[in-house]
């Protein structure tokens, strides 16, 4: 059965949800889902924004019949050629033949890539550059090239005429549509916005800032994203987590650690180190085991706090692997501008801090809190100096 939901005068909601997919990108664990959102616009022309995942045809194809009653579609926009949104678009084509498909030209050439096509398509083309118009009869459309907001291809469309953004990956989130499909219905879940965020996009900061710059002057009404809520009440409040984000700019002054403890022993420094810090009065510290929580969420949570402690053991040599995984992954978002403290543990070769110091050292405007804790193999109750001393002087860098 068609599940689908006027939006705008004309315009519908055709997209899906996928509550059984674990991973998304078969990496991001979704326990809540995720939506793959599509829009069609029942004017003089029929407009198709975007697709969805294959895994959501069935629903899809009925929905798009829903909408159009036994009409042609006359345009399909493709904003962004990722598969969880261009994987039906081969189909469509199949399914009408005679759509125009309004793309810009690097789309044009990753639908190539994409898929094989034993039918000529070359004039079903056209070719939309920067703030080109497109008219469909109530409603004129324009473009903003948004390359690496996720995909060196991706675009977006803004109806001049209902002030509605279609804006791709950004401004989404993961998780499933819970059938409030609007920011005022239901409550925005920030934190899976900001992982959604920080994993999909947050290593183009440079260039999720051109996107705003280019578009801070438009009116927005509503932002239909790609995934998760339509945003109406919200907008300004995203907004300014963008530019936050996208700047690399914490959100929370206080603490965050992430450990990596075999044993034990760099869980009870942290611990100890946590309990002084909650205990000098800093609120909201956070602890991760690296081994427990997925790095999606740490990194997530590394972009909102303006303090990171690294609490790890050494290992082969190195560094406990899945700290190594996480410090990948900081290293490949571009993190900067926070301050960093560091537990080190060894039990005779302690390498810890100087593996932690040199991944970092690829990162712009990291500072180091200057009072580095060294555990061999255990903490001994000597050292609860030491914590203390850490904990002082991040207290007091929190408070600089
Ligand atoms: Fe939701 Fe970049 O695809």
């Amino acid at each position: 059965m068609q599940n689908i939901r006027n939006i705008a005068k004309n315009l519908y909601y055709v997209g899906c949800s996928d509550r059984r997919i674990e991973l998304f990108e078969n990496v991001y664990p979704v326990p809540n889902g995720v939506s793959y959102n599509s829009y069609l616009l029942d004017d003089d022309k029929t407009v198709l924004f975007d697709t969805v995942d294959k895994n959501a045809k069935t629903q899809f194809f009925e929905n798009i019949d829903g909408v159009l009653n036994g009409k042609n579609l006359d345009y399909l926009v493709i904003n962004h050629l990722e598969p969880d949104h261009s994987a039906l678009i081969k189909d469509i084509i199949v399914k009408f033949p005679n759509v125009q498909i309004v793309c810009n030209q690097k789309i044009k050439v990753m639908l190539y890539q994409f898929f094989e096509f034993d039918f000529d398509i070359e004039n079903n083309f056209k070719i939309v550059k920067e703030g080109d118009i497109l008219n469909t009869g109530h409603h004129e459309f324009t473009f903003v090239m948004a390359p690496m907001v996720h995909w060196p291809e991706v675009m977006m469309t803004y109806d001049i005429t209902e002030k509605i953004l279609f804006s791709a990956d950004a401004f989404g989130s993961f998780g499933a549509i819970n059938g409030n499909l609007f920011d005022d219905e239901t409550e925005l879940d920030i934190d899976e916005y900001r992982r959604y965020y920080t994993n999909i996009v947050g290593k183009y900061g440079i260039q999720v800032n051109n996107l705003l710059n280019k578009t801070k002057t438009l009116e927005f009404k509503m932002i239909c994203p790609l995934h998760g809520l339509i945003l109406k009440e919200n907008i300004e409040m995203l907004w300014d987590k963008y530019v936050l984000w996208a700047n690399y700019q914490p959100e929370l002054s206080s603490v965050m650690v992430a450990y990596a403890s075999v044993y034990g022993s760099t869980q009870n420094a942290a611990e100890v180190l946590a309990n002084n810090l909650a205990q000098l009065g800093v609120k909201n510290i956070k602890l991760y085991d690296v081994s427990k929580t997925h790095s999606s969420y740490i990194l997530s949570d590394i972009f909102k706090y303006s303090h990171i402690v690294l609490a790890s053991t050494t290992y082969n040599n190195g560094i406990f692997v899945n700290m190594e995984k996480l410090l990948l992954d900081v290293v490949n978002h571009n993190l900067q501008h926070r301050t960093v403290a560091i537990i080190e543990n060894g039990s005779w070769m302690c390498r810890a801090s100087e593996v932690i110091q040199e991944k970092l050292s690829k990162l712009k405007e990291i500072h180091y809190i200057d009072s580095n804790i060294l555990i061999k193999s255990a903490l001994k109750s000597n050292q609860s100096g030491e914590l203390k001393l850490l904990a002082t002087k991040i207290f007091e860098d929190l408070n600089r």
